[in-house]
């Protein structure tokens, strides 16, 4: 990073006059959010949509530059482990030793030049201008020799210097060409290999990786009885929008529609949910059932995507639902998501483990237990360098606490609904299988029958959902019944 300063020069030397870095809105607000992702941990998520509203206040700021600044922040951040790879073979120092907000930089000039049509100079010029309004002189230099040195080979051929061979080690190829950790490679390879054994090789799990960086459709959901799949299409530009592939009240919009344009949503009858979620909450309200089916459950109800979806399904059939969450902001999220639900309910702050209703009221529960979330790589862009093997083994305490308390909720006859947005085998049916050892008192339902018609799902009795198979985050259900 050091070069020699003016004063150093010869005297001979002719000095470039001075230039002022242009200025550039989108890349700068892309700048400010990886570096609030690497400081505080901040969501990209919630981070952008914040600094995009406080830009958006200038009327110079663009829907173009929006747009951009969006596609900078996450394709930087989902192919960090791609563009690492890169950019420590363009580099003579361990990454480690290069400022973070160095690094970011590089690695939004490496995005750019490696993943859009941007052409090389003037991705090169306008992140270096980048450097040198948010970093000093020396290090804008430094970005300037790593740029130049990147823009030299396309994507293809660096990952093809930078991964080692497929043969030497698979997962290692397969983390650096998708952009994944290795762990997470190995733990998503396990998982398919025990749901698709006959469709877990390498070009499964390629899908499976490439699926994981697209960036997902926004799927509606119209809330039966409230709104319809019609009603949501018509109000926008139908050809822009699809009916979901396998949940009745899906609608997937093409890129660049707004959800919040819709009165639906506005309304509440409608919201933003992945069909995979809307096929969690319509399995448990399809589960066939003995007696009773008037109270239901959600035991693990924050934010409340799907104790809305639930709430409207179990009002169509004359039943109360009760949406618990642990966490009181998200409680309160929850008693958003259920306002104007047509039958009734209650929201209750209380901690799942220790429940605070009697045992047996329910006749139906839900727990969507807190989970690695490796099934949703493709909304949370950093998460899959912010997870660590770890994190998967201290969730497993709670899962079983809420598993366990599920059951004893249930009436006998009820039927309960394990659920993680992971397919992490020791969050999903490795949990179910410890919950139930030594318990007479709950049976497997077989879930495929509560989603007829949707294929992939396993050998049963509980179901796995992919990405690259269904379109859908990776979300993982048992049913149980209470005898
Ligand atoms: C995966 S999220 C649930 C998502 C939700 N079902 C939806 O569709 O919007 C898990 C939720 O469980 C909550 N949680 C964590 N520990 C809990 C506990 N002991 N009891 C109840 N809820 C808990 C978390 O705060 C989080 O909101």
């Amino acid at each position: 990073m050091s070069s020699p300063g003016p004063a150093s020069r010869p005297s001979t030397a002719k000095k470039r006059p001075y230039r002022k870095p242009a200025q550039d809105p989108a890349r700068r607000l892309a700048f400010d959010a990886l570096r609030a992702v690497d400081e505080r941990d901040a969501y990209a998520n919630l981070v952008l949509p914040a600094l995009l509203r406080k830009a958006e206040q200038d009327v110079n700021f663009t829907r173009r530059d929006a747009a951009f600044a969006t596609e900078l922040v996450y394709g930087t951040l989902r192919m960090r482990g791609s563009y690492d790879a890169i950019i420590a073979a363009c580099v003579d120092r361990p990454l480690g030793k290069i400022d973070p907000p160095v690094l970011d930089v590089i690695s939004l000039g490496a995005h750019q030049l490696l993943a859009t049509r941007i052409p090389t100079h003037a991705a090169v010029s306008a992140t270096v201008d980048l450097a040198r309004t948010v970093l000093t002189d020396g290090p804008a230099k430094f970005v300037n020799a790593v740029l130049r040195k990147i823009s030299q080979h396309d994507l293809d051929t660096w990952l093809e210097k930078v991964a080692p061979p497929y043969e030497e080690d698979a997962e290692d190829h397969l983390g650096v060409l998708f952009s994944h950790p290795r762990w997470v490679v190995s733990a998503l390879w396990d998982a398919l290999g025990v749901w698709q054994p006959e469709a877990a090789g390498r070009t499964a799990m390629e899908e499976l990786l490439a699926a994981d960086n697209d960036r997902p459709a926004v799927t509606l959901v119209a809330r039966p009885g409230r709104s319809t799949v019609e009603e949501l299409r018509s109000a926008l530009d139908e050809d822009a929008t699809e009916a979901g592939r396998w949940s009745p009240y899906a609608v997937r919009l093409a890129e660049g529609g707004d959800p919040a344009d819709l009165r639906a949503v506005r309304e509440n009858r409608a919201g933003v949910q992945d069909e995979g979620s809307q096929m969690v909450a319509a399995a448990l309200a399809a589960a066939p059932l003995e007696g009773r089916d008037s109270v239901w459950l959600d035991g693990c109800a924050g934010p409340g995507g799907k104790a809305a979806l639930l709430g409207a399904l179990a009002a169509e059939r004359g039943a109360a639902l009760v949406a618990s969450e642990a966490q009181p902001h998200r409680a309160r999220l929850v008693a958003r998501a259920l306002e104007g639900n047509p039958g009734p309910y209650a929201v209750i702050t209380a901690d799942g483990t220790r429940p605070a209703w009697k045992a047996g009221s329910f006749d139906r529960v839900l727990v969507d237990v807190p989970c690695s979330g490796l099934g949703a790589l493709r909304r949370r862009p950093e998460a899959r360098w912010r997870r660590r093997p770890a994190d998967v083994a201290n969730f497993a305490p709670l899962q079983r606490g809420l598993l366990r308390s599920a059951i004893d909720a249930t009436r006998p006859g009820g039927v309960v609904g394990y659920a993680t947005c992971s397919p992490h085998l020791a969050e999903t049916r490795v949990v179910v299988q410890d919950v139930l050892k030594g318990r007479e008192d709950v049976e497997w339902i077989d879930a495929r029958e509560t989603l007829p018609g949707v294929p992939h799902l396993g050998d049963g009795p509980d179901i796995q959902l992919w990405p690259h198979l269904h379109g859908t985050d990776a979300m993982y259900l048992a049913l149980l019944r209470k005898r």
